[in-house]
């Protein structure tokens, strides 16, 4: 088997295939397919028949597991989480906003991998932003006012008590294990434009929902800073939009990209199982 990367044609993503993951990956291949990811951002690959404990393999080829805060995990597989919907849920679509995955953890995962199972016939794509493009190509006014400036970070819009996925979310009829706490209120900070921790490049770091406020700045003003921005790092010229095939694998890097889901499958189930790339010992 040949390893080919093909690049999308869009603002990021590339499709692996001449890899079988059934099989334990050569320290050769991890380095290429880690090479790739850091080029690529969102690596794709499909016609991967892969269980449970193939999956939790190819993620430690990659860094430790990361830590799913607000989520039950799978049965025999604490570091598995379910993203599920079924045919006739109507609880609003799981992670519909722009995000970067726990960025309200002082440490954040590098990635995140998730497997397609149950896939609906349409509708249910993800997308993914490419958020060194969005700054690179940001205008100066607006860079100017994120330079130098700490976000603070939180989950507790989404999963503290009171958040969109907290007590009132419990009655909706959720599929998922979501699991809110109190431990949602914690903030953690980071800048919002950052060297990625492996390459270098400069980069935008989350967005609105996970960020609630700028350190230092009034919260209305930080408020129309942050819709402002993610008006702009969303902007379609930034995206990949992925279109989900069961038995496919994906990993992106949620250093460099932000990603949402998206609805359009009712009267489908969908069931994708989620593991995460916890951060490096060495990174930043
Ligand atoms: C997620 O944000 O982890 C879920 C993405 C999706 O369901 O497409």
């Amino acid at each position: 088997m040949t390893l080919s990367i093909e690049q999308s044609n869009q603002a990021c993503g590339a499709r692996v295939t001449g890899l079988d993951l059934t099989k334990p990956m050569k320290p050769m291949q991890v380095e290429q397919i880690r090479q790739a990811w850091l080029k690529h951002h969102v690596l794709v690959f499909p016609k991967q028949r892969l269980t449970d404990s193939h999956l939790e393999r190819f993620t430690l080829n990659f860094g430790p597991f990361g830590i799913d805060t607000f989520f039950g995990s799978i049965p025999g597989h604490p570091n598995i989480a379910a993203i599920t919907r079924e045919s006739d849920e109507k609880a609003p679509i799981f992670a519909e906003t722009w995000h970067t995955d726990w960025s309200f953890q002082p440490e954040p995962p590098q990635g995140t991998c998730l497997y397609g199972i149950d896939i609906p016939p349409k509708g249910g794509d993800t997308l993914f932003a490419n958020q060194h493009q969005a700054l690179e190509q940001m205008p100066n006014e607006l860079r100017a006012q994120l330079e130098n400036q700490m976000a603070i970070h939180s989950a507790k819009l989404g999963y503290s008590l009171t958040g969109a996925y907290g007590e009132a979310d419990q009655s909706k009829g959720r599929s998922m294990d979501i699991r809110p706490s109190d431990r949602a209120n914690e903030t953690h900070s980071h800048p919002i434009i950052r060297p990625h921790p492996e390459t270098g490049r400069l980069g935008l770091f989350g967005t609105f929902g996970y960020i609630i406020g700028i350190e230092g700045m009034a919260d209305e003003v930080a408020l129309n800073l942050l819709l402002e921005l993610q008006a702009w790092q969303s902007k379609e010229e930034f995206q990949y939009r992925h279109q989900w095939e069961p038995e496919m694998l994906v990993m992106w890097d949620n250093r460099s990209v932000l990603h949402r889901a998206t609805g359009g499958y009712e009267g489908y189930s969908r069931r994708l199982h989620r593991t995460t790339i916890g951060a490096a010992p060495s990174s930043g």
